[in-house]
């Protein structure tokens, strides 16, 4: 297996940091503590719940870090959003066996949106509850198998890129994701009656399938970096030593 950096490697975009971990281990056998203002998260103490969310934190710390902003307590807000510090957006996802960040400057982000799914086959008909025919080809044809979770991650990404900055909820069925042969994707909303050429693009990212996950970054941008900036992934066990300096992908310019 890759190393959990590579995970999300050529998925950041210019200017934000990530950080993700594979911690398994149970919270009874010396998982991270909550800060005392982390006291509101999901869960009871010690269940695997609050303990992936306490590790996404831990990720989000050391994301943080890496773009110079001292680690600090993230509550979870009353929308369930996570409190970033001033000046930064940001996002977490966590499920059994990975957890993840992505923070960048407010400068330059609306708002960062990240998912994570362990991979899995849809029950025939699921895909069509959160997606139209037409997004599901676009991405099988990326993606193969993957590409019904892909653009269910997709749109989760895309959701909590929105969400926080806009307080707008959006539906899985209000938006459209178009996936490119390399991975990126296009988050759209269509006003009812227009047509599809009238769709406005609200965010940009990218997927992939790495080790078993389906991954998906999203980005809501407010001024779009040069292509020669750097995205960083950063890995907690790797605080203490060099960081592995990955070049983020282009943000699409459209998505604004
Ligand atoms: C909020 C939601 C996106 C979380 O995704 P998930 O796959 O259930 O869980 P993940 O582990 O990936 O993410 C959990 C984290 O999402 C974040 N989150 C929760 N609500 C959020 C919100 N309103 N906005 C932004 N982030 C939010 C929190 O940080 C949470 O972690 P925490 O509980 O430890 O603080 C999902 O539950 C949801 O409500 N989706 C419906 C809306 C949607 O996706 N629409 C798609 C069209 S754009």
């Amino acid at each position: 297996m890759r190393s959990v950096q590579d995970l999300l490697a050529g998925l950041i975009p210019p200017g934000a940091a990530a950080c993700a971990s594979a911690a398994t281990v149970a919270h009874e056998q010396g998982g991270p503590a909550a800060l005392p203002e982390e006291a509101g998260l999901v869960g009871p103490e010690l269940s695997p719940r609050r303990f992936q969310s306490l590790l996404a934190r831990d990720c989000a710390r050391t994301a943080l870090a890496r773009i110079g902003v001292r680690p600090v307590a993230i509550p979870r807000g009353p929308t369930g959003a996570p409190v970033w510090p001033d000046g930064v957006v940001g996002s977490l996802t966590h499920t059994t066996g990975l957890q993840a960040a992505v923070v960048g400057p407010r400068s330059v982000y609306a708002g960062l949106g990240i998912d994570v799914e362990p991979c899995h086959r849809l029950r025939p008909g699921v895909a069509r509850t959160f997606a139209a025919p037409v997004e599901l080809a676009g991405a099988a044809e990326v993606l193969g198998d993957a590409g019904p979770l892909a653009v269910f991650c997709a749109k989760e990404a895309a959701f909590k890129a929105w969400f926080p900055s806009t307080g707008a909820w959006m539906s899985m069925t209000d938006v459209t994701v178009a996936f490119t042969p390399d991975g990126t994707f296009d988050v759209r909303v269509r006003a009812r009656g227009a047509s599809p050429d009238r769709a406005t693009v609200l965010v940009g990212g990218r997927a992939a399938v790495r080790d078993g996950f389906v991954v998906a970054v999203a980005e809501r941008v407010s001024r779009v970096l040069d292509s020669s900036s750097l995205g960083t992934v950063f890995h907690p066990a790797s605080a203490a030593g060099p960081s592995q300096d990955l070049r983020g992908a282009d943000v699409p310019a459209s998505a604004s």
